[in-house]
């Protein structure tokens, strides 16, 4: 049962041009104006104005595209939704559209996807222009250049700006007249006013806004681009919680030739040459701690670890980790877990893996799985001089 009521108002929102002029490569109402499409933020106005149906007209075979936008921008009116494929003119499209209007909807909008930036503030005028008894009413913006008329590169005239006006969308109309004059239209209108007024009732204008402006060329979406808002996340609210997590990944090198004996992955290593580092050389761990770090944006390992902090020089494994999940949790996370990997000729670590895996994940309190290969004599792991360390960490909010 749906919460909302049933709208006396529908707003056929035309979707499924191509975009040619634009010439992006895809559908224009696909294309994006920053992580969200035209169509997307075309949507936004629509259901910020008055309660209404809202039917897309998609281009054909993209109609689920066009109906996750339409999902997510129309939230909690998401039964209002309907989309449908388009034809091959506007006027095709709009007349595809006219067809899944409500039988109780008495006043129909035709809005352009490609205004993507219309106010809502333009749609409650037009509806309340519409209810107030206007059997068509149109958007539109006064004519700030002079306009002449010319044939050829002869003027012939000045034209009166005051009896021009810049037409916009989104145009509306009583239901009843603009299915009747669809039905009769027999040629190619420049719009849905102009396609009524043929069909013999009078237009009215209503103040259109600067923000209606159509995107037709590439200068066009610059433009909407530098003026469109934000969209707020709504994404992550409708996401599972899960999706929240985030991944990070960290490397390390040490060189052989450090002083005492090796520290490797929380272990020592008896026997075994030393790498030389700031702390104790221990690749892995440091690997670990830059690839949580960096997957709770939080910096990396110099931020926290640096030279400058005298108390972690000599440092093993467990206390790179233990701090590094206390900065996780002051920021609001704790690790999911991590996978690391060694590349090093020695240590054979076959035999010690579990070890070093239940140490690190004791210090860290997550568990922490460790894989070890050789490169096959390549490179300066191959050449013993020295190990190399990735790793990649997942944290999740607390
Ligand atoms: N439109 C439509 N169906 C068509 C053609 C256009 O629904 N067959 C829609 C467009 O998606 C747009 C509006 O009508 O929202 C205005 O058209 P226009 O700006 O010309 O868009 P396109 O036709 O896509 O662009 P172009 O003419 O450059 O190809
Ligand atoms: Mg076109």
């Amino acid at each position: 049962m749906s919460v909302v009521p049933v709208p006396r108002v529908a707003v056929v929102v035309v979707a499924a041009g191509s975009g040619t002029r634009l010439g992006a490569g895809e559908p224009k109402a696909f294309v994006g104006i920053d992580a969200h499409s035209i169509l997307r933020h075309a949507l936004r106005g629509v259901f910020a104005g008055p309660l209404a149906q809202v039917v897309v007209v998609a281009p054909a075979g993209r109609e689920g595209d066009a109906l996750t936008d339409a999902r997510e921008a129309a939230g909690a009116r998401r039964d209002l939704v309907a989309v449908v494929a388009g034809g091959a003119s506007r006027q095709e499209s709009v007349a595809a559209g006219l067809v899944a209007v409500w039988p109780d909807v008495e006043i129909v909008l035709v809005h352009d996807a490609a205004r993507a930036l219309t106010p809502p503030e333009v749609f409650d005028r037009v509806v309340a222009a519409v209810a107030s008894g206007q059997d068509a009413v149109l958007p539109v913006l006064p004519m700030v250049d002079t306009v002449k008329r010319v044939r050829g590169r002869s003027v012939l005239a000045a034209v009166d700006r005051d009896e021009l006006a810049v037409a916009q969308t989104p145009q509306g109309f009583r239901r009843d007249i603009l299915e009747s004059a669809y039905r009769t239209a027999r040629t190619a209108f420049t719009d849905d006013a102009a396609l009524v007024q043929a069909a013999g009732h009078e237009v009215f204008t209503v103040p259109g806004d600067a923000l209606s402006f159509k995107i037709t060329a590439p200068a066009d979406l610059d433009r909407a681009r530098t003026a469109a808002l934000p969209i707020p996340g709504v994404r992550a609210s409708l996401a599972p919680v899960t999706l929240s997590a985030r991944v990070g990944v960290g490397t390390d090198v040490h060189a052989f030739g450090g002083d005492g004996v090796l520290w490797l992955a929380g272990l020592e290593w008896p026997g075994e040459q030393a790498l030389s580092g700031h702390s104790d050389g221990d690749a892995v761990a440091h690997a670990i701690v830059d690839a949580l770090l960096t997957a709770a944006g939080l910096g990396d390992i110099g931020t926290h670890f640096g030279l400058d902090r005298p108390e972690f020089a000599g440092a093993h494994a467990d206390v790179f980790l233990r701090r590094t999940a206390e900065l996780l949790g002051e920021a609001g996370w704790r690790a999911g877990n991590v996978s690391a990997q060694v590349q090093a000729n020695r240590p054979r670590f076959a035999a010690r893996r579990g070890e070093a895996e239940a140490a690190l994940s004791a210090a860290l309190g997550a568990p922490v799985s460790v894989s070890a290969t050789t490169t096959d004599g390549l490179g300066f792991t191959g050449a013993g001089q020295g190990v190399a360390a990735y790793a990649v960490a997942l944290v999740v909010p607390q």
